[in-house]
This record gives C-alpha cells, sequence and structure tokens, in this order.
C-alpha cells in the first residue's frame, strides 16, 4: 500500500511496483487524506486483510513539504505537524494492528547540519550523519519529520524509516525544474555553494524501498539518497550540464547572501553505510541519476535552448 501516491516519490513508487506485477493499493491525497485517523483505519484494514501475510507492508510517501511556508505561515505549521508528525504514527498504529509493516519516509532535515559530532571521514573531512546520530532539527518542517519518526517508532508495528534528501522526480515542482527554467530566463544564476547534500532521483529511490519492503532487514532507521556530495550549486551546474548550456553560468554564493526562510542544513549528507550493511543495494551516483532522470523525464530541462 502506497499513501501519498501523488507526489514525487508516491508516484515512482507505483509506477514501479505496477512494472515488477506487484498488487499495489496506492493512495493520493484526495482519496486517503493520512490525517483522518478512522479513514487511515479503515483503509489501512481493508488492505492488510486482502494481503492476508506477512507481505504486507505500507509505504508512506506522504508528506507536508512546503519548507518555507511551515516556517512562516502558523496554519502551514500546523498543518504539517498533522501530516508529518500525528499522521505517520496513525498509519504505524493501524498497521501495528492488522499486522501489517511500514516503511516512512523522513528527511536529513532531522539534523541541525552541523556535521555528525566527533566523526571525520576517511578523507579528513566531514563524515556523513548515521542513524543514530542525534537529531536535533533546525526548523519547523524538521522538527514535524522528527516527531513524525517518534511517533512511527513507538507504535509497535514492525517499521523502517528511511531518510532521505533533496529528492527530485518527474512529478511536481523541483529544484531541477527550477534551475532548467532560470536557464532560459537569466544569463547568469547565483546559487548557494556552501549546504552540502546528495541529490536523490525519486526513481532510485523509489526502488530502494521497495528493495527494503521486500527484505528482511532488521527494523529501524535508514538512510537512503543519491551516491557522492556536491552543493545546490553543483547540482546546478549540472542541470545546465544536462541541458547544454555553459555551467559556468552558475556561480557560487553563500548561504548568508541567499536568505531563506526555513533554516537549510549546511551539511546534509547521509551515509549510506546503514542501507549497505542492511543487504540493501547502494543508490548509483547522483550525477549518473540525474542524466537517467532527464531522459526518463525530459520535461524536467524543459524545452530551453542550449545557451554555450
Ligand atoms: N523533496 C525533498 O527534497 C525531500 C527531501 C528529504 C525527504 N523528503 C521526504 O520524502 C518523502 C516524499 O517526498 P516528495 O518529495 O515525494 O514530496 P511531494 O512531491 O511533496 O509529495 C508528497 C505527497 O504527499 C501528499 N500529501 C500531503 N498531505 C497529505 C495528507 N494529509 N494525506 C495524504 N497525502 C498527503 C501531497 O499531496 P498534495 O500535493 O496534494 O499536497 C503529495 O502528493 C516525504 O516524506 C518527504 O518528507 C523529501
Amino acid at each position: 500500500m502506497v499513501t501519498g501516491a501523488g507526489g514525487a516519490l508516491g508516484t515512482d513508487l507505483v509506477r514501479l511496483l505496477r512494472e515488477q506485477d506487484e498488487p499495489v493499493t496506492a493512495y493520493t491525497r484526495p482519496e486517503l487524506d493520512i490525517t483522518d485517523g478512522d479513514a487511515v483505519e479503515r483503509a489501512v484494514g481493508a488492505w492488510a486483510a486482502g494481503e492476508g501475510d506477512e507481505r504486507a507492508v505500507l509505504l508512506n510517501a506522504a508528506a507536508f513539504t512546503a519548507v518555507d511556508l511551515a516556517e512562516t505561515d502558523p496554519e502551514a505549521a500546523r498543518a504539517a505537524h498533522a501530516v508529518n508528525a500525528v499522521a505517520p504514527g496513525l498509519l504505524a498504529a493501524a498497521c501495528a494492528r492488522h499486522a501489517a509493516r511500514i516503511v516512512h519516509v523522513s528527511t536529513d532535515y532531522v539534523f541541525d547540519g552541523a556535521g555528525p559530532r566527533g566523526r571525520t571521514a576517511p578523507d579528513g573531512g566531514a563524515a556523513g550523519y548515521e542513524p543514530d546520530d542525534p537529531t536535533g532539527a533546525a526548523g519547523v518542517y524538521g522538527r514535524t519529520k522528527e516527531e513524525g519518526e517518534q511517533r512511527v517508532g513507538e507504535a509497535a508495528a514492525a517499521h523502517h524509516v528511511v531518510r532521505t534528501a533533496w529528492v527530485y522526480g518527474g512529478t511536481g515542482a523541483n529544484f531541477v525544474r527550477t534551475m532548467a527554467r532560470l536557464a532560459g530566463e537569466r544569463e547568469t544564476l547565483t546559487v548557494v555553494d556552501d549546504q552540502y547534500g546528495s541529490p536523490t532521483w525519486s526513481a532510485d529511490l523509489a526502488a530502494g524501498l521497495v528493495a527494503l519492503g521486500r527484505s528482511d532487514a532488521a527494523p529501524g532507521t535508514l538512510h537512503a539518497t543519491g551516491g557522492g556530495v556536491t552543493t545546490w550549486c553543483g547540482f546546478a551546474r549540472a542541470v545546465f550540464d544536462e541541458l547544454g548550456a555553459d555551467p559556468a553560468r552558475v556561480q557560487g554564493c553563500t548561504t548568508e547572501q541567499f536568505p531563506r526562510p526555513a533554516p537549510r542544513p549546511a551539511w546534509s549528507v547521509l551515509s549510506p553505510a546503514s542501507w549497505t550493511a542492511a543487504g540493501l543495494p547502494a543508490l548509483r551516483p547522483w550525477r549518473e541519476a540525474l542524466a537517467s532522470a532527464v531522459r526518463r523525464h525530459p520535461d524536467l530541462l524543459g524545452h530551453t535552448p542550449a545557451v554555450r
């Protein structure tokens, strides 16, 4: 069962499961509002009764993802809390009642972005966060997601929480689309070059989550992102490269020079060690994934003429 089936990740989960002839019960937001406890109980009960064995896995891809709005608008903050904090607990409790497993998706924003304390990578740089590094979200969205993780953990369902980062896909607005549009509108572009993370194509993440759902990995929290590390500026230059435009038209700036309502983690890198130790296939390097993503979804790049 997939909730949030109309979002970037949800769309790819449903597509993949159908391609693999896996029976899937998918709910977009109009079909199932995950904040409605009675509706959740009815939907999970009916679905799990139909599955009738340990194959019943609920993949929750629903979330309130308007990070800046949640920071500035109290009504949006309440909605974010209902969807990201309370509802995952409702889903997990329903899964517990009906002997289903839940795979819940969370975010790098649960970390403050200062990097894991006291650990460095083998090359001497900052290490990626491991699942049991202390969390401490800096903004409203991250705090709601942090609480959602806790509520899933408390619900006594067999569960996995999978934190990911910098997700884009064929559905909805995202960084790739925005950069492609701006490439057509502006001669040069200034993009933050001091926040580090790993772009993640929703189709690769979906494949990883499906593999997790079929695995016998021990319950708990895992990290899964595209491989490698870049900055938003590096990501934007790669989009220009895919467009056939000159990446040098993208210039770096600091976070201070581009303030946003919600704080962004400076270091969003999530270590893949927990994922691979669970026997799951690492997601491919982010640059390779971007090339595949734009081949599958040419509209990601719009119709911008190449400007070298
Ligand atoms: N995007 C990122 O960069 C990123 C980074 C880290 C982690 N994540 C996590 O990855 C997961 C998937 O995100 P995404 O990028 O696929 O986000 P998305 O494209 O915004 O999709 C989220 C989906 O959830 C739906 N939704 C919102 N409220 C709902 C409700 N009450 N009941 C049912 N569905 C509801 C949304 O519907 P509407 O569009 O109609 O509101 C949307 O279809 C989320 O858990 C997110 O927190 C995302």
